[in-house]
C-alpha cells in the first residue's frame, strides 16, 4: 500500500497556527481533492475538526487518544499504526497522511512517499511538517506555480 503525506508546507517548515488559515491557495486545494478523492486520509483528531466537516468520496479515519470520540461519516483509529491497518483493508487505495503536525510525524517511519506544496511564504507558527532532507527524500518530480510548487519525493536509496 502507498502511505503518501500530503501537506501545504511553507518555506520555514510551518503548516499551521492553531485553528488559522495562513494562506488561501485554491488551485492547492483543488489538487488535494483530486489526488485524494477515491482513496482513504488519516488525520489527527485536531486537524479533522478544524476541517470541520466530513469530505465526501474519500475514506476518513480520525486518530485519537480518547476510547470515546466518533464522528458520523469517519472511521476512529487510536494510535497511527492502528489507522494503518485500517487503511490497509483497502490497499488499493494510496493512503494519504493529511496530518497534523503530531499525525505526520507519528506516520514519518511508514511513509512510502511525500506530496508537498511547497508555498513561497515563511509565517509565524507552531505546527511545522518534519524537515525534508535530501539524505531521506529524493525530489522526483516538481510543478511550478508563482505562490507555490507541488513537489513528489521517494525515499532516497540506501547505498
Ligand atoms: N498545511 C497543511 O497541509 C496542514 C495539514 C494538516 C494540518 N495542518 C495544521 O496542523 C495543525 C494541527 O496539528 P496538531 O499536531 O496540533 O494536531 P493533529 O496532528 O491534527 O491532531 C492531534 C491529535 O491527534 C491525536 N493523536 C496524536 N498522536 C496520537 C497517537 N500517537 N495516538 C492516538 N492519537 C493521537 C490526539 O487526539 P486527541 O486529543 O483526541 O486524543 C491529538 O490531540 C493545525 O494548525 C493545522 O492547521 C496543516
Amino acid at each position: 500500500m502507498r502511505i503518501v503525506a500530503i501537506a501545504a508546507v511553507a518555506d520555514n517548515w510551518v503548516i499551521g497556527s492553531g485553528d488559522d488559515m495562513l494562506w488561501h491557495l485554491p488551485n492547492d486545494f483543488k489538487r488535494f481533492k483530486a489526488v485524494t478523492t477515491g482513496n482513504t486520509l488519516i488525520f489527527g483528531r485536531r486537524t479533522h475538526e478544524q476541517i470541520g466537516r466530513v469530505l465526501p468520496d474519500r475514506r476518513v479515519i480520525v486518530v485519537t487518544r480518547d476510547p470515546d470520540w466518533s464522528d458520523e461519516g469517519v472511521e476512529v483509529a487510536h494510535s497511527v499504526v492502528e489507522a494503518l491497518e485500517l487503511a490497509a483493508q483497502t490497499p488499493e487505495q494510496i493512503c494519504y497522511v493529511g496530518g497534523g503536525t503530531q499525525i505526520y510525524e507519528a506516520a514519518w517511519p511508514y511513509l512510502t512517499e511525500l506530496d508537498i506544496t511547497h508555498v513561497k511564504l515563511a509565517p509565524e507558527g507552531e505546527a511545522t511538517f518534519p524537515v525534508i532532507t535530501p539524505e531521506d527524500w529524493t525530489e522526483i518530480a516538481r510543478e511550478q506555480h508563482e505562490q507555490f510548487d507541488f513537489v513528489q519525493y521517494r525515499p532516497t536509496p540506501r547505498t
